[in-house]
C-alpha cells in the first residue's frame, strides 16, 4: 500500500516550461515577470497593490520595518509559525502574546484586548490553517484602539470570508509561497495593499530603500524575489482554483468521517469563512478517545499515513522568546493544543480515494 505524505510538492509541465524560459533568457533577477505575478496576484485574490517578496518572512519584516518605532508592541497569536512573532521582534518592536480560541484555534480577540497598552500599535491576527478569523470584528477592534492591522495570510490563500477575498482587506496582508503552502513557487512572499503610498514605500524597502541610481532615502534589504520563481507564480495562478476545490473536497470528506467520532475535534471553521485548508487539523481527547495523540500518531505511520504537529509549542515557550522577554505567563488554551493537536493530509496531491483511506484509517486506529 503507498504511504499518505503530508503533501509533497511538484510543479506541473507547465511550471517547469515557464521557469525553465526564465533560466534560459538569463534574465533571472526580479524584472517583467514579478511585475505579471503581482497584477496576477491582486487579481486573483482581491488586492489594489501586490509588492513581491523573497520569502513570507521578509514580507512581514518589511511591513514591521514600515510602521513600528522601536518599542512598539504587536499583539500576536502565541499559536502559530515563529516569523509572525520573530519578525515583530527583529524590526524593534515587541511581540504581545495572545493565547487562542480552543475550537478555531485563532486568536482569542477577546484576551488579546485586555493586553493593549498606550504602546500597542498593531495587531497580528493569523488566518491560520487556511481558516480565517472573523474579520470585522478585528477590524472593529483595532478601529477602536487605533491599531493597524498586519494579516499573516501565509497559510490562507484562498481562503474567503462572506464571500469576499482577503487580500483586499488591508492595511497589510501578507502571504508565503513556502513549498508547504497552497501555493509555492519555491521560496517567495507578497504583500498586497490598499494603500498606494505604503505599497510604494514596501518596493524601496525590498529593494536597499533605492529610489534612483545608487539613491537610497530609506533603510531598507534585499528581499526581492526572482523572475525564475514569479513565473512560476504567473503559471501555477492559472490552476489554482482546481487544487483549492480538491483541498476543499478533502476535507468534507475527512469531516464526514471524523465529526461523529467522540474525542476527535476538527478545527471549527469561523463561521461566514471558505476554510482554504492548508492543514487539517483536529485535536484528540485522549479521555474519550481511549489513546493520545501522540499514540494516534504512531498507529497511523505504522498504517503508512503521515501526519504532523502544528505546533508542539507556543510561541511564548520558545527559549529564543523566553531569553528575550523573560518567563512567560502561560496561555492555558495554546499549551493544551500543542499537547492534543494533530494534522492528517488534506493536500490537493490526495485523490479521493486517499483521503477516504486516511478517515477510515484513522476511525479504525483510534478504536483499536
Ligand atoms: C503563519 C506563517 N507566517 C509566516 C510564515 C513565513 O513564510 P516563509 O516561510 O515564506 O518565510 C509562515 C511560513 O511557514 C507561516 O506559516
Amino acid at each position: 500500500m503507498n504511504r499518505i505524505g503530508m503533501g509533497e510538492v511538484s510543479l506541473s509541465e507547465a511550471e517547469i516550461r515557464a521557469a525553465h524560459e526564465v533560466l534560459s533568457s538569463g534574465a533571472l533577477r526580479q524584472g517583467p515577470r514579478c511585475e505579471a505575478f503581482e497584477r496576477d496576484f491582486a487579481r486573483r485574490f482581491g488586492a489594489t497593490h501586490a509588492v513581491s517578496n523573497s520569502s513570507g518572512t521578509a514580507a512581514l519584516h518589511l511591513v514591521w520595518m514600515s510602521i513600528l518605532e522601536p518599542g512598539d508592541e504587536v499583539l500576536v497569536p502565541a499559536f502559530t509559525f515563529i516569523a509572525t512573532a520573530s519578525t515583530v521582534t527583529v524590526a524593534g518592536g515587541r511581540p504581545v502574546f495572545c493565547d487562542v480560541d480552543p475550537n478555531t484555534f485563532l486568536m482569542d480577540l477577546e484576551d488579546a484586548e485586555k493586553r493593549i497598552t498606550d504602546r500597542t500599535r498593531a495587531i497580528c491576527p493569523v488566518h491560520l490553517f487556511g481558516n480565517t478569523m472573523a474579520m470585522e470584528q478585528v477590524q472593529e477592534l483595532a478601529r477602536r484602539h487605533g491599531l493597524k492591522i498586519v494579516w499573516d495570510a501565509a497559510q490562507a490563500h484562498g481562503a474567503r470570508y462572506q464571500g469576499r477575498e482577503l487580500a483586499g482587506y488591508g492595511d497589510f496582508v501578507c502571504y508565503s509561497f513556502y513549498p508547504s503552502k497552497n501555493m509555492f513557487v519555491g521560496e517567495g512572499g507578497m504583500t498586497c495593499t490598499e494603500d498606494a503610498e505604503a505599497a510604494q514605500l514596501l518596493r524601496d524597502l525590498r529593494s536597499h530603500g533605492q529610489t534612483g541610481k545608487y539613491y537610497f532615502t530609506s533603510l531598507g534589504l534585499n528581499y526581492r524575489m526572482t523572475d525564475v520563481e514569479a513565473a512560476i507564480g504567473c503559471e501555477q495562478i492559472k490552476g489554482f482554483d482546481e487544487k483549492l476545490a480538491t483541498r476543499r473536497r478533502n476535507a468534507r470528506i475527512l469531516m464526514e468521517a471524523l465529526e461523529p467520532i467522540a474525542g476527535i475535534r476538527p478545527q471549527v471553521t469561523t463561521e461566514g469563512a471558505e476554510h482554504a485548508w492548508h492543514q487539517f487539523c483536529l485535536v484528540v481527547d485522549p479521555d474519550k478517545l481511549g489513546c493520545d495523540r501522540d499514540t494516534l500518531m504512531k498507529r497511523l505511520d505504522e498504517q503508512g499515513i503521515d501526519t504532523g504537529i502544528h505546533y508542539p509549542k507556543g510561541l511564548h515557550q520558545q527559549p529564543v522568546f523566553e531569553e528575550i522577554y523573560g518567563k512567560p505567563e502561560s496561555l492555558p488554551v495554546t499549551e493544551w493544543l500543542c499537547e492534543h493537536i494533530l494534522a492528517v493530509p488534506v493536500h490537493h496531491g490526495l485523490s479521493e480515494e486517499e483521503a477516504h483511506r486516511v478517515a477510515r484509517t484513522i476511525a479504525e486506529v483510534a478504536g483499536s
